[in-house]
């Protein structure tokens, strides 16, 4: 493992350490006399002890968290200088677990927040005992507020594109080494949304950060997603076009047509639609009739733009742009999205990240747009290389575990198929390594773009949909079957490979009210299928 921001330790940065009883702790004495030497650019702003089960109660303006039973660690904030000559720096967090178990995992962000992910910091690293770091990306933001990039906030951009997060791992490896006294053993990542292109982000350009990464949904085509959205956008609004509908008909009308249609072709009628690939949803069938109630029946109009929302997005050359909507999930369709109001954050990329004009509207859009976002790649933030040989080949090794869900509306699941895909066709084509040995994707049945955003509609759907990703309720049980971050761990420590997991549906997604159901997420490509018996089981399914 290489530490590239921390020469001057002291410490052997190459010994692989037996994981044992040997693991250095921390303490609240540790903890109180903190103080990091000779690390460039990386300067300690407090460090705060909270005992076991003492309150945690942290808000910033992306994330936080209030917990009560969290074990004994040491929060630590950093300022990490992105640019000298600019003055830009990025807050940095790495907190230490006292029962620390020789790991760091780095956490990522969503949309363009703008905050530390305080929450997953205490719900997923240090319940696991893992040292935790969490960046703000370098400025302060909710996740759908773009306008702190502009105007021309290069430096800005740029951190949010990939350095804070790269400067921010070397921070927190340097601090962990320097805190425990001792060589960290594996270096992880797990992130969502944002946080999914974060993790491919830093692996193809630093591959010696981490050793494996868990992604969900990732936004790593930043410029083709965001032409997508607003494409998306304008197949439906303004609300008093003719092809608008209402949450209304998406949620009474539609969701419960697309159900008769593709639920029951994979054997089972539980409102989720295991593979919707195998169903061409035909809206057709909800023309209205002379004299319908138009609240409750389509036009002519309505059923054109559903047929455009769900096809794959090609310019007018046939250029492939992103994937289209699959069907399942309108039942908890986000209004916010192709809606009313519609969806803040693709137009304030248009405005403060590309065109830099404050006044552009999503009615200005066109193709030419396209071709500039590819042309000037803000931020250098697009993650699509295909070209993973680096970190996944010997020595060393790295593996990428990635999920998402096939009702997530935010970010096509076409876009985690395709990038996947051009990795599988690239490595085939250019390497002598298999990528089932390095990169697993898992697509989860029913699932929203459960990744960052607490009690929002899109984390909806009637999914098996916590299983240890970031921002979901928690899983089942910490072991690698249940847990995808254990299933990282075990993939890279032992060899094994994740060939399922098994994800829970808790009754209003709260592990307080009980288990709804349990189902196995099928590694791509194959998919889940019912074997007969309690359908509420995972053990009555398997992957075909
Ligand atoms: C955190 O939870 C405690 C206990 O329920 C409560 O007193 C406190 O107000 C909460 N903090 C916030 C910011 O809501
Ligand atoms: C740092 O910021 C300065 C001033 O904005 C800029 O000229 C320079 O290109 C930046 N350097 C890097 C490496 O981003
Ligand atoms: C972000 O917020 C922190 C905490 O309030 C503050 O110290 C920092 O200056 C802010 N960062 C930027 C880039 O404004
Ligand atoms: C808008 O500003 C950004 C940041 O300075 C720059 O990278 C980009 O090229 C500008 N866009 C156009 C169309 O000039
Ligand atoms: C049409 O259907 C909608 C939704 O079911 C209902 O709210 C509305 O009252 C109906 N309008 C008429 C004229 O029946
Ligand atoms: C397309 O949009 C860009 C940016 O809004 C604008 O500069 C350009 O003139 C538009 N092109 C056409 C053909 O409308
Ligand atoms: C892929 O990346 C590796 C490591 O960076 C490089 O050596 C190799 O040339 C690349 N392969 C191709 C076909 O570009
Ligand atoms: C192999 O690598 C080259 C150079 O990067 C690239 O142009 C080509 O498309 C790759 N082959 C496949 C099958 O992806």
């Amino acid at each position: 493992m290489m530490l590239g921001a921390a020469p001057l330790l002291a410490i052997s940065v190459n010994a692989v350490l037996a994981i044992a009883a040997t693991t250095a702790r921390g303490s609240q004495a540790s903890c109180a006399h903190f103080s990091p030497r000779d690390i460039p650019g990386v300067s300690l702003t407090a460090a705060t002890y909270f005992p076991a089960n003492a309150r945690v109660d942290i808000t910033n303006i992306f994330s936080s968290i209030n917990a009560s039973d969290l074990p004994a660690f040491c929060r630590v904030e950093l300022v990490v200088v992105t640019n000298a000559t600019a003055g830009s720096f990025a807050n940095t967090e790495v907190w230490l677990p006292d029962d620390w178990n020789g790991r760091i995992v780095t956490i990522g962000n969503g949309g363009f927040g703008g905050g530390v992910t305080v929450s997953d910091l205490g719900g997923i690293a240090v319940p696991q005992g893992f040292a935790g770091v969490s960046t703000n990306t370098g400025h302060n933001s909710t996740a759908v507020d773009g306008s702190w990039a502009g105007p021309h906030n290069d430096n800005a951009i740029v951190d949010w594109g990939w350095r804070a997060v790269h400067l921010s791992v070397l921070a927190g490896k340097a601090i962990t080494e320097q805190y425990y006294r001792q060589a960290i053993h594996r270096s992880y990542y797990i992130g969502c949304s944002t946080g999914g292109r974060q993790g491919l982000k830093e692996i193809q350009m630093f591959p010696e950060s981490f050793d494996g990464i868990v992604i969900g949904s990732p936004a790593n085509w930043m410029t083709h997603l965001q032409p997508w959205s607003i494409h998306m956008n304008l197949n439906v609004l303004p609300p008093t076009s003719s092809h608008f509908m209402t949450q209304n008909m998406w949620v009474n009308v539609i969701g419960p047509e697309v159900m008769r249609q593709c639920d029951t072709l994979d054997g089972l009628k539980d409102g989720i639609i295991n593979d919707p690939r195998a169903c061409s949803f035909r809206p057709e069938t909800l023309t209205c009739r002379p004299g319908q109630n138009t609240s409750t029946c389509l036009t002519a109009d309505q059923i054109s733009a559903l047929h455009r929302i769900y096809a794959d997005y090609y310019e007018a050359d046939q250029t492939y742009i992103f994937g289209g909507y699959y069907p399942g999930g309108e039942d908890a369709f986000p209004e916010g999205l192709v809606g009313s109001p519609p969806f803040a954050l693709p137009a304030d990329w248009f405005r403060f990240f590309l065109l830099n004009d404050t006044q552009w509207t999503m009615e200005d859009y066109n193709a030419t747009d396209i071709v500039l976002g590819d042309e000037i790649n803000p931020g250098q933030s697009n993650a699509i290389d295909p070209n993973l040989t680096a970190f996944a080949a010997a020595p060393h090794n790295g593996k990428v575990l990635h999920y998402v869900g096939w009702a997530d509306q935010l970010i096509s699941p076409g876009n985690s198929l395709h990038y996947y895909e051009t990795v599988h066709e690239f490595t085939l084509g250019n390497s002598t390594l298999d990528i089932d040995d390095f990169y697993r994707l898992f697509l989860v049945p029913g699932m929203n773009h459960w990744c960052v955003l607490p009690a929002h509609p899109w984390r909806g759907g009637n999914a098996a949909n916590a299983f240890g990703g970031v921002s979901q309720p928690r899983p089942l049980s910490l072991d690698p079957q249940h847990n995808v971050l254990a299933a990282m761990v075990r993939w890279v420590e032992d060899g094994i490979a994740p060939s399922t997991i098994t994800g829970v549906k808790y009754h209003g997604d709260n592990p307080a009210s009980g288990v709804a159901f349990t189902r196995p997420l099928c590694k791509y490509p194959s998919t889940v299928r019912f074997k007969g018996g309690n359908p509420d089981s995972a053990d009555s399914f398997d992957c075909a």
